[in-house]
Parts: C-alpha cells; sequence; structure tokens
C-alpha cells in the first residue's frame, strides 16, 4: 500500500489526473474504473483540461462506473449518468459505446441485471485502473458498513448517514434515494490497481480506520488492504488522523527511487 501525502485537495487532484494520465498512455486501450461524488469533481477537470491540450487521448479507453441511484433515470440531474456525463465524458473523445454505468432504471430482475454488469466488465478484460472515492462511514462505491468483503454488483441499501449526506444534492422537496446499484467490494479487489482520493476533515477518520485499523465490514474500505497495489491520494485534512505518516513518506521516498513505475 502506498500513502501519498498532499497539501491540499488542489494538489490531490493535479497528482491523481498525472497518474491517470500516465496509466492511458502506456496502455491507450486502458479499462478505468469510475467514481462519482463531489471529490471527483477537480480530477474531472484535470483530466479534461489534459485532453484538450492534446496529451491524452481517450478515443480507446473504457470506464465502468462503480454505482448508479436505484429509480432515477440516466436523464436525471442528480444520476451519476448525468454528473459523468456533464462532469467528463462530453468534454473527451471517449467512445460512447466503450461507457458503463449501472442502469439505475432497472425495476426487475436485479440479480440477472447486476450479473450482466459484472459479465460486462470480465468481457472488457477487468478493470486496470480503480478510481475511489470514500465515504464518512468509509464506503467505497455503495459498499455500506456490513457490505461482504466479498460482495459482488447488488443492490444495496444506503445508509442514513449516506442518504443525509447525499440530501444537499437534491430539492428540498425531493426524496433523496434509498437504494443504488453497486460494484461489490470482491468486484472492486478484482481491479489491478486502485487509487483511493480522500480530501477534507470529514474523511479523516475513516481515512485512518482504512489504512491503519482491523479489516473490518464495518469500514468497506479497510478490505484495500487486502489488495497488493493500492495507493491512497490525501490531502492534509483528510490525513489527520494517521500515526505512521513518516513511515508513509519514507516508503514513497524509497518507491521512488528502486520502483519509480509504481509512481507513473
Ligand atoms: C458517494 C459515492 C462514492 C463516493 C462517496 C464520497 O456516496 N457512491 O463512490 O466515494 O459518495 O463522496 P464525496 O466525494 O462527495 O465526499
Amino acid at each position: 500500500m502506498l500513502v501519498i501525502l498532499k497539501r491540499d485537495n488542489q494538489e490531490v487532484n493535479e497528482q491523481a489526473a498525472q497518474l491517470i494520465a500516465g496509466a492511458i498512455r502506456k496502455n491507450p486501450s486502458l479499462t478505468l474504473g469510475l467514481a462519482t461524488g463531489s471529490t471527483m469533481v477537480g480530477l474531472y477537470r484535470h483530466l479534461v483540461r489534459l485532453h484538450q491540450a492534446g496529451s491524452l487521448d481517450f478515443s480507446q479507453a473504457a470506464t465502468f462506473n462503480l454505482d448508479e441511484y436505484l429509480g432515477l433515470p440516466a436523464s436525471h440531474p442528480q444520476s451519476f449518468n448525468h454528473f459523468m456525463h456533464e462532469n467528463f465524458f462530453r468534454h473527451i473523445n471517449i467512445q460512447p459505446r466503450n461507457i458503463h454505468i449501472p442502469d439505475g432504471s432497472v425495476r426487475r430482475d436485479y440479480d440477472a441485471y447486476c450479473a450482466s454488469y459484472e459479465q460486462s466488465i470480465r468481457a472488457a478484460g477487468g478493470i486496470d485502473l480503480q478510481i475511489l472515492g470514500i465515504g464518512r462511514n468509509g464506503h467505497i462505491g455503495f459498499n455500506e458498513p456490513t457490505s461482504s468483503l466479498a460482495s459482488r454488483t447488488r443492490l444495496k441499501v444506503l445508509s442514513r448517514e449516506t442518504i443525509d449526506d447525499n440530501a444537499k444534492f437534491f430539492g428540498p422537496r425531493e426524496e433523496s434515494p434509498r437504494c443504488a446499484i453497486t460494484m461489490g467490494i470482491g468486484t472492486i479487489l478484482e481491479a489491478r490497481k486502485i487509487l483511493l482520493l480522500a480530501t477534507g476533515p470529514p474523511k479523516a477518520a475513516a481515512v485512518a480506520k482504512s489504512i491503519e485499523g482491523p479489516i473490518t465490514c464495518a469500514v468497506s474500505a479497510s478490505a484495500l488492504q487486502l489488495h497488493p497495489d493500492v495507493t491512497f491520494l490525501l490531502d492534509e485534512p483528510a490525513a489527520a488522523q494517521l500515526t505512521q505518516r513518516e513511515y508513509y513518506q519514507r516508503v514513497l521516498e524509497m518507491t521512488a527511487l528502486l520502483t519509480p513505475d509504481r509512481l507513473s
């Protein structure tokens, strides 16, 4: 596990964009796992900027989003589908057929739908690089606390904390969704490489538990300790409760010296 500490949100976004751009330049047909949420807005802005400057080509890349609210059609302004198109896809040259986002409008046969999403990930050769945010309760995707660490793409009931956190994106009279379709923790752990971004003080406790706490279904992101190639990219406020910061810094310096490929 690599823990990269940056000063602020801006530096986290820049570094994340550089890492993703480097991966796409190395492998133009990269399959990216993508996340939504306010943490990702700045990252997508940076990637769009690199694309517009002519230094990043998405024409062969494919993407799979982690999750979508159940009951929201793609056109709903609060759907993750809408978020992705507005913040990212409509500004880059990705081919529409290579974009995959769980369909929040499915009404029955949920298991069959979720199995088909898993199947399309497999058919694409698996996810090369999975980008993650983290919820205040340690969720990744919408894998709320007590999610099975072996879970696959499925329907998930959202926790009260998540519903409250996301209510700000909905109108005062609008009810925010109670359920979502999300890749499972098992699905996420199959990605070849994982990059988790966290910024701001509200994430500090979840980040510390995920990196330094025990592996537990009470903190879904702690399952990332089981993955051989995870990078946590954090700003200072999000890293505030980590106890081994000096060690992470030394690991980073030695990695840059001995295996610089891991950082590009
Ligand atoms: C949502 C998404 C997660 C995201 C998290 C954090 O619930 N399902 O994938 O990581 O919220 O969001 P934010 O970046 O807005 O704090």
